[in-house]
């Protein structure tokens, strides 16, 4: 459910911003966590045990209300829209199950990762089956179209994750190239889930077009909160760790902007912090102070409010439905988050 990380089977405690689209997918909604539950089940008792660890620990379902809200808007009126939402999320899901290894986290939703309690190999394999479920719904769907978007964006997140690991502590890494890799590891999949609503709904070029780009920049948007939120976020709003990304020493946005307005004597800090990994809790404090200094973080929102708005106007020639209200108020909602 947006707003919170919760259980998908507690009770509903919503951000209001997100309301709309919340009230207007339920019904959907409820069928696909269903969906998602069966979807996650083998009878090798390790995968569902891992999968079900992440799964029920909630989550926003942010990317599979786009896709059902992107259906609806066309008027859409089967069932394939539920199995590409799953679809959607399983991708999502195991692309966290990968991330975490790669990114050594300890807490995800609020509990402890996968990789945490059944080791990192089981993470990463139980990632991959979830994969191989969302490419068996997509194929049962039987969109060419469909799977050609969400294959590709698939094996552009890949892409996103591995150009990041390869730009891993280089603090020479430019704007242009960081935009890059957040377009790949997070916007690709937000713009893949909106546009296969229309795709299926057989509405027209430009439609998916308005669809492809919305979740492009939204992504984009929520990528750059979601940097932001890593220094001036609360970890148990966040249910993840808040400086993970400057113990790790990756070079996000917020760190980016700090470092080039930065002083030679404050470059040198970074380079101890991020290159040679001296980044403790001391370090962090230092860091934000630096942020807040130099402007990056209330930048990096700035940056963020940019595509959102970007997002709103490809929405804007499309017919006024309530789904496009809700849709909108999702862009508010993703630059405002807090969780
Ligand atoms: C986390 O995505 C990964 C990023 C792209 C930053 P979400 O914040 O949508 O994760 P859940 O599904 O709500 O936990
Ligand atoms: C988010 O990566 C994108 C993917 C999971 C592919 P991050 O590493 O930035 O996100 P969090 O902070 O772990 O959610
Ligand atoms: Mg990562
Ligand atoms: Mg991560």
């Amino acid at each position: 459910m947006v707003g919170v990380v919760l259980n998908i089977d507690e009770g509903k405690r919503e951000v209001a911003s997100v309301k709309e689209i919340i009230d207007l997918t339920a019904a959907d909604m409820a069928r696909v966590n269903k969906l998602i539950l069966s979807k996650a089940g083998s009878d090798v008792e390790m995968i569902p045990e891992v999968a079900n660890h992440l799964i029920s620990s909630g989550g926003k379902r942010l990317r599979p209300m786009l896709t059902l809200a992107a259906a609806q808007m066309f008027g859409y009126s089967g069932e394939d829209h539920i199995k590409l939402a799953t679809s959607v999320e399983f991708m999502h899901t195991a692309t966290l199950l990968h991330d975490d290894v790669v990114d050594e986290s300890d807490l995800r939703r609020g509990r402890k990762t996968a990789r945490m309690i059944w080791g990192n190999q089981a993470s990463v394999l139980v990632g991959d089956f979830l994969l191989g479920q969302a490419f068996r719904l997509m194929v049962d769907v039987g969109s060419l179209d469909a799977l050609d978007i969400l294959s590709t964006a698939a094996s552009i997140i890949a892409e996103g994750e591995v150009m990041q690991l390869a730009a891993a502590k280089n603090l020479e890494t430019t704007e242009d190239e960081h935009f890059a890799v957040i377009k790949a590891k997070t916007a690709a999949l937000f713009s893949a889930a909106a546009e296969v609503g229309p795709v299926i709904a057989g509405a027209s070029k430009p439609a998916r077009a308005a669809l492809r780009s919305y979740g492009m920049n939204l992504g984009l948007a929520f990528q750059l909160i979601d940097d932001a939120l890593d220094y001036g976020g609360d970890s148990k709003d966040l249910g993840k760790n808040v400086g993970d990304d400057f113990r790790e020493g990756k070079v996000t946005l917020p760190v980016i902007l700090a470092y080039r307005r930065g002083t030679a004597a404050e470059r040198e800090f970074w380079k101890d912090a991020i290159e040679a990994n001296n980044a403790d809790d001391a370090g962090l404090e230092k860091a934000i102070g630096l942020m807040t200094r130099h402007g990056a973080i209330a930048d990096t929102i700035g940056r963020a409010r940019h595509f959102g708005e970007i997002a709103r106007d490809a929405l804007a020639p499309l017919d006024a439905t309530p789904q496009k209200d809700a849709l909108i108020d999702v862009i508010d909602f993703c630059i405002s988050r807090v969780v």
